[in-house]
């Protein structure tokens, strides 16, 4: 595309942002030092999978100490945008601040990364003292979703072609079905480090994946909070509907963490729901889409993508 906050770039097999890359590249030099027995704690997802709701709800579960759920009209998140609470990896190392925002950052501290599992640096994969919460969504919904992401900057690009992009494994974070897997199979051989959670499971049960969440990070509901209603409070106050209509997600005016992407804050919050794909394409290019993404590592696909 012509905006050049657009241009992709292929690294390593991967078609990345291409601001992202010097980021990429400084991370897997070692700029990234897991704080042992820090409990950092990275946040991956592929753009426009839910990455501003997980933030959302990573950081208000794991600062709920400090930052109760409810009653607490200076909380972090009603005056700052999720994005602007966790910082992206690659972003932060690309302009680089990476080291000087990282060490700042009190334990367990928390970051997110959009990079592929595979372009991680061991002392991120196999690092006991460093989790990752993956975040995966149904591909169709992704692409439609990225589609409306980009018209913001390049109103004239049509659905056919990022469609076409993405099927053809050259739109942003592609092969969209490597970032998937990398992670599905990371969760399955590493457990304890890695936890994968769906888009749409988050939607049907919040409290469930909240709970799931603070259990993996290691910071359980005790019963007294359980019976305080905290989970719930969490939920509130990360839905769709109150992140949405929060000043700070409203205004045109931009973060300064965000001001590099040129979006605006409100640019994070949408629809928020499954299944818009099916008003932006034909059976025949669902089945496409599906077919893309079914065509390798057939076994697992089953227990994986049932909602495709
Ligand atoms: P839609 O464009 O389908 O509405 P990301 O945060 O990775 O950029 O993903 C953005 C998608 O997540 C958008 O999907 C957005 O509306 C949705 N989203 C953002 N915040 C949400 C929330 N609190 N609950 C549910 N969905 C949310």
């Amino acid at each position: 595309p012509s905006n050049p906050k657009l241009q992709l770039l292929r690294y390593q097999g991967k078609w990345l942002l291409q601001s992202w890359v010097p980021g990429i590249i400084a991370i897997q030099r070692g700029g990234f030092a897991p704080r042992r027995g820090g409990g950092d704690v990275v946040l991956a997802s592929l753009p426009k999978c839910g990455t501003t709701w997980l933030k959302a709800l990573a950081f208000a579960t794991m600062a709920r100490r400090a930052h109760p759920p409810a009653g607490d009209e200076q909380h972090p998140l009603l005056r700052l945008n999720p994005h602007d609470c966790v910082p992206s990896m690659e972003k932060l190392f690309a302009a680089g601040l990476g080291s000087k925002i990282m060490d700042a950052l009190p334990s367990p501290r928390l970051m997110a990364t959009h990079v592929h599992h595979s372009l991680l640096p061991a002392s991120i994969t196999d690092n006991p003292h460093c989790k990752i919460i993956y975040i995966c969504r149904d591909p169709k919904d992704m692409i439609v979703s990225l589609w409306h992401f980009v018209r913001r900057r390049l109103p004239e690009i049509p659905f056919l072609e990022l469609f076409e992009s993405a099927c053809e494994g050259r739109c942003l974070s592609s092969p969209i079905w490597d970032h998937i897997l990398g992670y599905w199979n990371a969760s399955k051989t590493r457990p304890e480090t890695v936890l994968f959670l769906r888009y749409e499971e988050l939607l049907h049960d919040p409290a469930d994946s909240v709970r799931k969440l603070a259990r993996f990070v290691g910071q359980p509901f005790s019963p007294e909070e359980e019976e305080a209603s905290d989970v719930e409070d969490i939920v509130r106050l990360c839905s769709f509907e109150q992140m949405k209509n929060l000043e700070v997600n409203r205004a045109a005016g931009l973060s300064p963490a965000l001001q590099q992407n040129a979006y605006t804050n409100g640019s994070f919050f949408r629809k928020g729901g499954t299944g818009d794909w099916a008003n932006h394409m034909t059976p025949e290019m669902a089945e496409r889409a599906a077919r893309r993404h079914r065509r390798r590592e057939a076994p697992l696909i089953r227990p994986l993508f049932l909602m495709i």
